[in-house]
């Protein structure tokens, strides 16, 4: 069964349940609500298509078992056929985009900033593969992944879901994302949504929801092209994003979401909003609701406003604003998705070969993810082969995020915007439980300042600082007056201007803590190896003037003890820059300006017997001539 042949026997079976619904039920379908706004009852009352956990929102015991009776009572009040109700299964989505990382005890994977560095194709396909179990065992069958941005703005606080600044590696990650995903569309498989379509790496300044001024060709050639991948290995849901392009919303934006993808790309499956995107488009929700859904978006995530959304569709039908031809495109590709992924054959959620499924943060889960830790770290300095340790050296373990499991895995993980400390990470190590796992002789600072540090009791000091975890725009960086101003996003007219992280890339200013205290340990004459935890390139030249070695280490997530692996020498360096690293703050975004000159190229890394070879394959130029043909071509 595939949407993308002529298939009669598909076309035959979405036609003859379009034919058997109502206006109401068509709509109920072109709906996602969210667990907390909608009960079982609403999804039958108003015939729902979809019900999502946003990041952060889950059952309130959040284990599998509680996902999978959660979602076991929407479907069977979906699947409960009666008088003005047709039964057709709810599909349940969440993000899961590096693990399923909203529910406890799970696989936490490096994000991918932290891919991008491992650049093995091979690696994401098989995280894919285990994320989608994981996903199944807790009885759900969508995720809102993968991440498809070309982030050329570190500025950006998303840049750490990208796998880096060039289009070549994201195209690769695309397809291999997705084939991990999907796979065959069998009982291993969840569904993949690609997203966000389309732009959202190229906003200027890097900020989020902000606007992407590129001209068409680029569009074409650096943020468009891994869903060319995407489209290719068979993704059968997107989403759409919050940026504009020159100036115009996404969300309501016909050309690019009905004319380049479903007309030119060819997209036949389920093209869905981003969270209230519609509320973006205007000032007056009912004129938002009829330019996004004119605009070609197919299933809408409404969690605060799906009764209005109803309301207000059920309304342009009627006085056709909205015409019934787009109503039943919609629905026809919705029911054309549940029926490709088999989600009418499959058992209820409580009924699957994968719900419950004890593997779920199993030890072969976590040995893979702690194989994309130690393939993720970049060497960025060595100086008198201070690395790899010495196991038996009497080592100080020291920093904010020397022992803090939240902190390694960054936003969308238990919490939209993360966590802190250990507990809520179950299963997990940090580094510094890495390190003591391999190391007899290292403990663990009890002093932000280092106070505890001895030259007479310590031989070397490892000092892991960083970023605290963070998600979307609260995690951009606005480096002047002028992006705050564009920063804005109008929502219901209301101008929502968030707080950013910080207002400069350098580590000195946003965590002074961090440059004190590797100061004050080295002052003591103790070597001092650093490790950034970060979910992008900052600007580190004082830090690093005070490191004998430095270590980026991204977001590795759950498998702290990959890191003290590398570290201690078990195994090499093997990680490269995915993004360019900056010398300044003027740096960020100015990749493709003459004379750019960063404190480390892109590609560069170190390894234990010395530079790792140009990574040439991420050549951007040749990429971009053959992407130019591809794009004439279509
Ligand atoms: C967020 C993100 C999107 C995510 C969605 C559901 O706003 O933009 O990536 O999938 O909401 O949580």
């Amino acid at each position: 069964m595939t949407l993308f042949g002529s298939d009669a026997q598909l076309r035959d079976r979405v036609n003859g349940l379009l034919a058997s619904m109502s206006l109401e039920q068509k709509i109920g379908q072109m709906v996602m609500a969210e667990r907390s706004t909608c009960s079982p009852e609403d999804v039958r009352n108003f015939h729902l298509g979809a019900v999502l956990c946003g990041s952060g929102s889950h059952p309130e015991e959040n284990t599998p078992a509680a996902w999978v009776k959660m979602n076991d009572a929407y479907w069977a009040a979906a699947m409960a056929a009666g008088p003005g109700h047709v039964a057709i299964p709810t599909l349940f989505g969440v993000d899961a985009i590096h693990g399923h990382c909203n529910v406890s005890g799970a696989t936490v994977f490096p994000h991918n900033i932290g891919l991008g560095a491992a650049a093995d194709a091979g690696l994401v396909r098989r995280i894919a593969q285990i994320t989608a179990r994981e996903v199944l065992a807790s009885g759900i069958e969508w995720t809102f992944a993968p991440n498809l941005a070309v982030a050329r703005n570190i500025c950006w606080g998303r840049s750490y879901e990208s796998v880096g600044e060039q289009v070549r590696p994201v195209v690769d990650f695309a397809r291999a994302a997705v084939e991990g995903l999907q796979g065959d569309l069998g009982e291993n498989a969840v569904l993949a949504c690609a997203k966000h379509w389309v732009g959202d790496g190229g906003n200027a300044h890097g900020i989020d929801h902000g606007n992407n001024p590129a001209e068409l060709e680029a569009l074409r050639e650096i943020d468009m092209a891994p869903y060319l991948a995407a489209l290719e290995a068979g993704v059968l849901t997107i989403m759409a994003s919050f940026n504009s392009w020159k100036g115009e919303k996404c969300h309501g934006h016909k050309f690019l979401l009905t004319d380049i993808l479903k007309g030119e790309l060819q997209f036949k499956g389920m093209l869905i909003s981003d969270w209230e995107g519609t509320t973006y488009l205007s000032d007056d929700y009912h004129s938002a609701v009829g330019q996004a859904v004119n605009a070609g978006i197919d299933m809408f995530m409404v969690p605060e406003s799906w009764h209005r959304f109803i309301e207000s569709l059920h309304q342009h039908a009627l006085n056709g604003s909205v015409s019934m031809t787009r109503i039943n495109n919609a629905v026809r590709r919705i029911l054309a998705v549940k029926i490709a992924y088999g989600l009418f054959e499959r058992p209820r959620p409580a009924a699957r070969p994968w719900s419950n499924h004890p593997s779920f943060g199993c030890a072969e889960h976590r040995n893979l993810a702690r194989e994309a830790v130690r393939k993720s770290l970049v060497l960025l300095q060595n100086r008198n082969s201070v690395l790899p340790l010495d196991k038996t050296a009497r080592l100080l373990v020291a920093g904010k995020n020397a022992h803090n499991r939240g902190h390694l895995c960054g936003g969308f993980s238990i919490e939209w915007q993360g966590v802190s400390g250990n507990e809520q990470i179950p299963g997990a190590t940090s580094i510094w439980e890495g390190v003591q796992a391999l190391a007899a002789n290292a403990s663990l600072s009890e002093d932000p300042l280092g106070g505890d540090a001895d030259p007479q009791q310590h031989d070397v000091a490892l000092v892991v600082v960083g970023e605290y975890p963070y998600a979307e725009g609260l995690g951009d960086v606005r480096l002047n007056e002028q992006m705050m101003v564009e920063t804005g996003s109008q929502m219901s007219g209301a101008m929502i201007v968030r707080e950013p992280y910080g207002r400069t890339l350098e580590l000195c200013q946003l965590h002074p803590e961090d440059l004190q205290l590797i100061s004050n340990i080295a002052a003591k004459g103790i070597p001092v190896v650093t490790v950034l935890v970060s979910g992008r390139p900052l600007v580190v030249n004082r830090e690093l003037e005070k490191s004998v070695a430095f270590v980026a280490a991204w977001l590795p997530g759950s498998e702290g003890l990959g890191v003290a692996e590398v570290l201690f020498g078990d195994y090499d360096f093997q990680g490269r820059l995915p993004f360019s690293w900056p010398r300044t703050d003027a740096d960020a975004g100015a990749q493709d300006q003459p004379g750019f000159t960063p404190l480390f190229p892109y590609g560069y890394g170190l390894s234990y017997q010395g530079m790792l070879e140009e990574n040439t394959s991420a050549n951007g130029s040749r990429l971009r001539k053959t992407l130019r043909r591809l794009a004439l071509r279509r």
